[in-house]
C-alpha cells in the first residue's frame, strides 16, 4: 500500500445558503512539502482550510490524517490532530505579551511557569529562526512580529501541519524573505505547509506543489517545477488571460494637487514626511514607490486630512473652481470636495466597511454626507453597488448580503469600487490589489487607468515596481519620508528605481508655495537628467570595463551587470 498522505480531503463539499463554496474536493499533501493553494478571489481557498483547523464541519466528504479519518469539529480537535492555521486576521490580545499570547487558552498541569514558557519559545525560535522577544507585548509589535507570535503559538502546540492564509499579503518583501527561511527550516524538519498566496512568483519560489482551486473545484495539483506562471493563471481563471496594461498617453495634464514643504510627525514625534513636494495632475497617474514605511501612507492620509501636519501646504484645484488649501480641512470636507482615498489596510473591515451591511449599505457611508443632493433618494447608493458589482465583478449573492460574509479579495473590491464609483477628482490609493488574485489585480489596473482617461488625478501607491513602471506615467520615489526623485515611468528602469528607494542623494529641493508647479516641472527635469546622466555613467562604464577587458584579452564584462544584480536583490 502506498505512503500514507500527512492530509488528504476526499470529496469535501462545503455551501453557504445557495452558494457552494467547495466541492467534491479531493486533495493531499505528504510530509514535508510546501503546497501553495491557488484560486481566484472567492475559489473556496480559505472555506477549505478553515474545514481543517475545525473553524467550518464538511457538508460532505471525509478528511484523512495520516491515512485515518479524522472528525475536526473545533479548534481544538484540529491542534490534537497536529493541525495549526494562522489566519489573515490575527486573533492576539494586545495588551499581553508574547509569551502570554502563545499560551493562551493552554490549561498546561497547574499554573504556567512563565520562564519555562519563555524557554520553550525561545527553543522554537532558534529551531527554526524566527526573531521574537517573548515578553513584548502585542500592541508594540508591527504586523510580522504579530504573525510571528501567531506562528510561535500553533508550533508550542506541536502543530507538524500548518496552514498560513496570505501571510505575505502585509510583508514587506524582506520580511517575506524571512518568512520563507523560517518555512523551509519547518520542511526541512517534516512539517507539512499550505501557504495561500496571490503572488505567483512567491508560489514558484517557495512551494514544492501547486494546487489550484476554481470556483470551489480541485482543477489539479503540479509540481511546482514542472509548471509555469502562465499555466497556474490559466489554471485558475479556466481561459486565457492577457496580463497586459494598456497606457495611453496622458491628456491634457492640470495640476490639481500641489504638496509643497509637506512635514509631518507621528504621534512619537518621529518624523515621517519631511519636506515633501509633489504635483499630481488630472488625466496622468502618479506612482509612489518606497521601500513599506517610507511615508506612503503618511503622505496619503496627510492629503486626505487624517493626519495632522506639522508643515506644508496642499492646494486643491478643482476642473472649474478657484484653487483650495487642504491644510486644515476635516477630512469629511476633503472627501466632499472630490478626494478620495482608497486605503487599504491590513484590517479590510476596519477602514470605512461596514461587516454586517450589505455594498448598498456600505456605499451610503461613503457618501451620506453628501446630504441633500442625490444621497437622500436610496436609489443612488443602490445604482452605485450595482455598478462596482459588476465593473469588478464582485462574487456576492446580491448587493444587500453582509460584506463580512463575502471572501476576502470580495471585500476588498467593494472597498476600491466604492472610492472609484464616488467619482472623485483625485484618487488616491495604496496597496489597491493587496490580496486580489491576479485577474482581480488587472481589472483595477484598467480601472485606475479609465479615471486616468476622465481627466481624473490618480496616485497609486504601489509595491510591485514592475506594475509600477507598466501602468503609471510619473513615479515619485520616497526614501525615509524625503522625495527621492520623480521620474518618467516609460523610461526609468527597475534598477534606478531600486536606487532612489534606498538612498537620497538624489533628493531635489521640494518646491515652495507659488512656485510650485515650476519647481516641480524642474523636479522632473532634474530626475530626467539624472537618470539620463545615470545612464550615461552605466554605458560608460560598461565601456570601460569592456576596454579593460580586451585588454586583458578574457572578456570580463560582467562588472556593471554584477551591480545590477545586487540591486534586483536589495528591492
Ligand atoms: N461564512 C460565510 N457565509 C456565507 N458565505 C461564505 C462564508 N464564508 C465564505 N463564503 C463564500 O464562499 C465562497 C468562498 O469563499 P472563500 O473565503 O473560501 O474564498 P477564497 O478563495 O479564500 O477567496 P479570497 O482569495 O478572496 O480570500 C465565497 O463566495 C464566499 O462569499
Ligand atoms: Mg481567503
Amino acid at each position: 500500500m502506498a505512503k500514507d498522505h500527512a492530509v488528504e480531503f476526499k470529496g469535501i463539499s462545503k455551501r453557504f445558503g445557495h452558494k457552494t463554496a467547495n466541492d467534491k474536493v479531493d486533495l493531499y499533501l505528504d510530509r514535508g512539502v510546501i503546497m501553495s493553494l491557488l484560486g481566484e478571489n472567492g475559489s473556496g481557498k480559505t472555506t477549505l482550510m478553515n474545514m481543517l483547523a475545525g473553524i467550518y464541519f464538511p457538508d460532505e466528504g471525509e478528511i484523512f490524517i495520516d491515512g485515518k479519518p479524522v472528525v475536526i469539529k473545533s479548534p481544538k480537535d484540529a491542534f490534537d490532530n497536529g493541525i495549526g492555521m494562522i489566519h489573515q486576521h490575527f486573533k492576539l490580545v494586545d495588551v499581553f505579551t508574547a509569551a502570554e499570547n502563545i499560551v493562551l487558552g493552554l490549561r498546561e498541569e497547574g499554573r504556567l511557569d512563565r520562564r519555562k514558557v519563555s524557554a520553550k519559545v525561545r527553543e522554537i525560535a532558534e529551531k527554526y529562526g524566527f526573531d521574537i522577544d517573548p515578553d513584548k507585548k502585542i500592541y508594540e509589535m508591527s504586523v510580522s512580529e504579530k504573525q510571528t507570535v501567531e506562528i510561535i503559538k500553533v508550533l508550542y502546540r506541536g502543530a507538524d501541519i500548518l496552514i498560513l492564509d496570505e501571510p505575505t499579503a502585509v510583508l514587506t518583501p524582506q520580511e517575506t524573505g524571512k518568512l520563507f527561511k523560517v518555512l523551509k527550516a519547518m520542511r526541512a524538519d517534516g512539517k507539512s505547509i499550505i501557504l495561500i498566496t496571490h503572488k505567483l512568483n512567491e508560489v514558484m519560489e517557495i512551494s514544492d506543489v501547486v494546487a489550484v482551486l476554481r470556483k470551489g473545484q480541485h482543477v489539479a495539483t503540479v509540481r511546482t517545477s514542472e509548471t509555469s506562471e502562465k499555466e497556474l493563471t490559466e489554471m485558475m481563471v479556466g481561459h486565457t488571460v492577457s496580463l497586459d496594461i494598456d497606457r495611453p498617453l496622458p491628456v491634457d495634464p492640470k495640476p490639481r494637487l500641489t504638496v509643497a514643504g509637506l512635514t509631518v510627525k507621528d504621534s512619537e514625534g518621529v518624523t515621517k514626511l519631511d519636506d515633501v513636494g509633489l504635483v499630481a495632475y488630472g488625466g496622468e497617474i502618479l506612482g509612489i514607490a518606497g521601500i513599506a514605511g517610507s511615508g506612503q501612507k503618511e503622505l496619503l492620509e496627510a492629503i486626505a486630512g487624517l493626519r495632522h501636519i506639522q508643515k506644508g501646504s496642499i492646494i486643491y484645484t478643482p476642473e472649474h473652481e478657484a484653487p483650495a488649501e487642504l491644510v486644515g480641512k476635516s477630512p469629511m470636507e476633503i472627501k466632499e470636495a472630490g478626494v478620495a482615498l482608497a486605503f487599504v489596510p491590513e484590517d479590510r473591515l476596519g477602514m470605512g466597511l461596514v461587516g454586517g451591511m450589505g455594498m448598498t449599505g456600505n456605499m451610503m457611508l461613503r457618501s451620506w454626507n453628501k446630504g441633500k443632493g442625490i444621497f437622500v433618494d436610496t436609489k443612488a447608493p443602490e445604482k452605485l453597488a450595482e455598478k462596482v458589482l459588476e465593473n469588478l465583478d464582485v462574487q456576492t449573492p446580491g448587493i444587500d448580503y453582509p460584506v463580512r460574509k463575502l471572501s476576502g479579495g470580495n471585500v476588498q473590491k467593494v472597498l476600491v469600487g466604492r472610492e472609484i464609483a464616488s467619482a472623485p477628482s483625485v484618487l488616491m490609493s495604496a496597496y489597491a490589489v493587496r490580496g486580489l488574485d491576479i485577474n482581480t489585480s488587472y481589472t483595477i489596473y484598467n480601472l485606475m487607468t479609465e479615471q486616468k482617461m476622465k481627466g481624473v488625478a490618480v496616485v497609486f501607491v504601489g509595491e510591485d515596481l514592475d506594475v509600477l513602471l507598466e501602468l503609471c506615467d510619473r513615479i515619485l520615489v520616497l526614501c525615509g519620508g524625503k522625495v527621492s526623485g520623480v521620474v518618467d515611468a516609460r523610461k526609468a528602469t527597475k534598477e534606478q528605481i531600486g536606487l532612489m528607494m534606498t538612498s537620497t542623494d538624489f533628493i531635489h529641493s521640494s518646491p515652495m508655495p507659488g512656485e510650485t508647479i515650476s519647481q516641480a516641472e524642474a523636479m522632473v527635469a532634474k530626475a530626467r537628467e539624472e537618470e539620463e546622466r545615470l545612464a550615461r555613467e552605466k554605458a560608460e562604464a560598461a565601456a570601460a570595463a569592456a576596454a579593460a577587458a580586451e585588454a586583458e584579452a578574457e572578456a570580463q564584462t560582467e562588472a556593471p551587470e554584477e551591480a545590477v544584480k545586487e540591486v534586483e536583490k536589495n528591492d
